[in-house]
């Protein structure tokens, strides 16, 4: 039997330099938008401190999810904290999306996944196999700044909790607050239904809410799919499956709940990056519809509706 040689394309060296023919750039351009894109837009929205929530609804941005202080009827408490200084708040508002948007920042910042996506996209190091970068040593991640990705697996702890939390908020999207007379009630600033600039900063009349009940909205269903892909993406994690079951060369002879457990991370995890980018795209989207709806942009469509007539 004669052996053919195997193709291979050479590593060239100089920024994207290749023999490659087919169209590489692709994917990382594509991947480099999207991850970009979303940045700006959490920013932006983390920034503004507001429009998070909906009137009339039990509908919560899962940006500003668990809203530790704010303002709004999902806060736990009202306002800004007191350690956030007055200096910093006439240049920095505070927002509650602060105290939130680092552990989903830093889980898929560290996520194995999202790692080689930006050192492609990004960092264009490398940008793909077989294509010229511009370094010409490799330091690894075992010093800094890069060896601080081993703290993913911290996250992943923190980003468990978040995503029971967001689970929590999917489910009560499906009740929505009455009056004594079973109609819809609306939280309310200075005697008026909250709506516009009300949504930011404002802090709301003390009347409450006389029940929740239930009833299926348009977001009802885009909020419960939020954290189904966010668990999806989380459950999948590396860590996780080293953590269930990666440290033992076999399981014993009949399969056990550890050996269950492990088969089930590993399902999630053999299309990690589709749940990661996935899971990215309807957060976004999540905020997108909870914002354009409190911003009167879009109007939540009532699919089951528990208001009294
Ligand atoms: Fe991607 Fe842990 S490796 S979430």
């Amino acid at each position: 039997m004669s052996s053919a040689p195997i193709s291979n394309a050479a590593h060239q060296p100089g920024w994207f330099a290749t023999e490659r023919k087919d169209p590489w750039y692709v994917s990382p351009l594509a991947i480099g938008a999207l991850l970009l894109a979303f940045v700006v837009y959490s920013t932006a929205v983390g920034l503004i401190g507001g429009y998070h929530w909906l009137n009339g609804t039990g509908y919560l941005s899962p940006f500003y999810s668990p809203e530790i202080y704010g303002w709004g009827p999902h806060a736990i408490w009202q306002g800004a904290p007191g350690f956030w200084p007055e200096w910093l708040a006439k240049v920095l508002p505070f927002s509650s999306a602060f105290l939130i948007l680092a552990v989903p920042a830093g889980f898929r910042l560290t996520c194995y996944y999202y790692r080689k996506a930006y050192y492609r996209s990004i960092w264009l190091d490398p940008v793909g196999c077989a294509v010229g970068e511009g370094r010409k040593t490799y330091w690894g991640e075992n010093q800094l700044p890069l060896i601080l990705w081993n703290a993913h697996r911290y996250f992943l702890y923190l980003a468990i909790i978040v995503g029971f939390i967001l689970l929590y908020d999917g489910i009560k999207a499906f009740w929505f607050p009455v009056d004594a007379a079973g109609k819809q009630f609306l939280w309310t600033v200075g005697g008026k239904a909250v709506e516009g600039a009300a949504y930011v900063r404002t802090t709301l009349d003390p009347t409450h809410e006389a029940g929740w009940k239930f009833g299926i909205g348009l977001g009802s269903i885009i909020l419960i799919i939020n954290p189904l892909l966010i668990m999806g993406y989380t459950f999948g994690c590396h860590s996780l499956r080293h953590l269930v079951g990666g440290r033992k060369d076999r399981f014993g002879p009949t399969p056990c709940g550890q050996y269950k457990a492990w088969r089930f991370v590993t399902w999630l995890n053999e299309h990690h990056d589709k749940w990661a980018m996935g899971s990215l795209v309807w957060v976004g989207f999540t905020d997108l519809y909870v914002r354009l709806c409190a911003a009167g942009v879009w109007h939540d469509v009532m699919i089951y509706s528990p208001f009294a007539k």
